[in-house]
């Protein structure tokens, strides 16, 4: 079992920005609900445990309160902002309502050199405040170790039980040395090594598939994305043959996907590879259809249909392979009030039907995104692959406003490529979310040589974004933009136009349908 710490979660939307911060430092983190009974905590053996904050106030008739149990598993506890009060209201200190949020930067000043969450950090330092409530009294047996213009007790020790409570959260950016902070927490206080690395996880994983699939065959979806990627290479690894990917080619791919795909996979790697090329399949269901519900509709029951062909084609296997991350099966809590917990994503891939019966194999579910890349590079994953940007599902029909036809696939897949290729000579392509271009059914004048055109407008799109739910347009230099327009209407043929999309998530979406 890996040293770990827990992170219970009070429904902050900072959470998993603390299990990763605590990753980062090489300790494996999990989060488990605020209500987790100590006892099933006791028995994971964490080496300490985080609360996290959140939105409650502990005075909320519903807020969200821990067994108290969990103060006497003797393992070291670091209260963050919602979490101090946590610690103030059920150690004996005093919890005040505040009226006003006390939220933005202040400044910190570390009053006891000695507490070794501060362990080689300066005497002052910028951090980052959210909170309405604050403590008033210290819970018995803690001691002020920092203080804030604003709080007497921005940071509070109990050394003798290794409790600790930080008013300001150290998880966020805004708290320039709070990644110390924690480093100090977990290696210093709880005495945790660095182990968790995607070396050891690796082989960690390898031991585990290999158990688990024993003689049995694995089938998995490859769709040429980061996750079913890192997932095929990472079965490969530990099963080899055992292994057959299916790829399905809807014909709504981006320019070279598909020969990329295969020749990573099939070539490089010698993964076992069932290409299933349904293009006029698809293109003929998707004939006549604009509306984009009814498109998303059409393109995922046929997926299903030749994937299943598919697996027919691929032969009989026990296992089906799913690269679910950790972020897909956290428990999430329902607080009054917390917009994290009510966001939920809202592109599940449909689920198989039932008559296909598989053992689900989730070899990534324990890590996040940014870990997955890292399996995928120390795997041998090319950077087109690992720092691909995500592609929907349904790939450019969502990008075709109107129908799809295979002439106006042709003029997107040259738009896309032009995007991609001017985003990566410029070196902003992997510093975004997505950059693309979407053609639009709209047809405006222009004038070419000494030619009057009529044709279609195209839109170029560059969003950055944590995780997709919102997102901001890119501030892209004009020297860039003028590029990308130039060599679109320049070079590919029915476009005349090309216009840069300014909306950010809300109130837009990042697709256009
Ligand atoms: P929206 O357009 O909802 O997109 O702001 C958020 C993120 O999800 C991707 N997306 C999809 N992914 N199937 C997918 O697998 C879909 O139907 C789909 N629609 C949008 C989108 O590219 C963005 O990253």
């Amino acid at each position: 079992m890996n040293e770990s710490i827990v992170i219970l979660d009070f429904g902050s939307q900072y959470t998993q920005v603390i299990a990763r911060r605590v990753r980062e430092c090489r300790v494996y983190s999990l989060i488990l609900p605020y209500h987790t009974p100590p006892a099933e905590i006791a028995r994971l053996k964490p080496k300490g445990i985080i609360l996290s904050g959140g939105p409650s106030s502990v005075y909320d008739d519903e807020a969200p309160l821990p067994d108290p149990g969990i103060f006497k598993l003797r393992v070291p506890i670091l209260g963050i902002c919602f979490g101090v009060q946590l610690l103030g209201h059920f150690l004996g200190g005093r919890v005040e309502r505040g009226l006003k949020r006390e939220y933005g930067k202040g400044t910190l000043q570390v009053q006891d050199p000695e507490c070794a969450l501060f362990n080689g950090l300066p005497a002052s330092m910028q951090v980052w405040n959210s909170h309405a409530d604050k403590l008033t009294r210290l819970p018995r047996g803690f001691r002020t170790v920092a203080v804030t213009e604003n709080s007497d007790f921005a940071a509070i020790e109990d050394r003798k039980r290794r409790f600790f409570g930080l008013q300001f959260h150290p998880e966020v950016a805004h708290t320039p040395q709070g990644r110390e902070v924690i480093a100090n927490f977990v290696h210093r206080v709880c005495g945790c090594g660095s182990e968790w690395t995607m070396r050891h996880f690796i082989s960690q994983a390898v031991e585990e598939i290999r158990g688990e699939v024993g003689d049995e065959r694995v089938i998995l979806g490859l769709s040429g994305g980061v996750d079913s990627s890192v997932v095929a290479a990472l079965i490969h690894q530990a099963i080899g043959d055992q292994l057959t990917c299916i790829f399905v080619n809807n014909g709504l791919l981006r320019a070279r996907e598909a020969e990329v795909v295969r020749r990573v996979f099939g070539q490089n790697f010698h993964i076992k590879l069932v290409y299933e090329d349904a293009t006029r399949l698809f293109l003929q269901r998707l004939k006549g259809v604009t509306d984009p519900e009814r498109k998303r509709k059409i393109i995922g029951r046929t997926f299903i249909q030749v994937f299943e062909a598919g697996t027919k084609r691929a032969g009989k296997a026990k296992f089906l392979a799913q690269g679910t991350l950790y972020p897909d099966v956290i428990e999430s809590v329902p607080i009054a009030g917390n917009p994290a917990a009510l966001i939920k994503s809202h592109h599940n891939v449909g689920g198989l039907p039932k008559r296909m019966k598989f053992v689900l194999l989730e070899p990534v579910k324990r890590l996040f995104k940014d870990e997955v890349r890292l399996v995928g590079r120390e795997l041998g994953l090319p950077d087109e692959i690992v720092y691909r940007q995500p592609f929907p599902g349904p790939g450019l029909a969502v990008r075709i406003l109107g129908e799809v036809t295979p002439r106006r696939l042709d003029i997107l897949r040259q738009a896309d490529a032009i995007v991609i290729e001017e985003m990566k000579a410029a070196d902003w392509y992997y510093r975004v979310w997505q950059s693309f271009a979407v053609l639009l059914p709209v047809r405006s004048v222009g004038v070419m040589g000494d030619e009057r055109t009529y044709d279609y407008t195209l839109a170029f799109r560059a969003v950055e974004s944590q995780d997709g739910m919102t997102a901001d347009w890119v501030r892209l230099p004009h020297d860039l933009l003028e590029k990308v327009a130039g060599r679109i209407v320049n070079e590919v043929k029915g476009v005349n136009r090309c216009v840069y999309d300014i909306t950010s998530k809300p109130p837009g979406t990042i697709e256009w349908e």
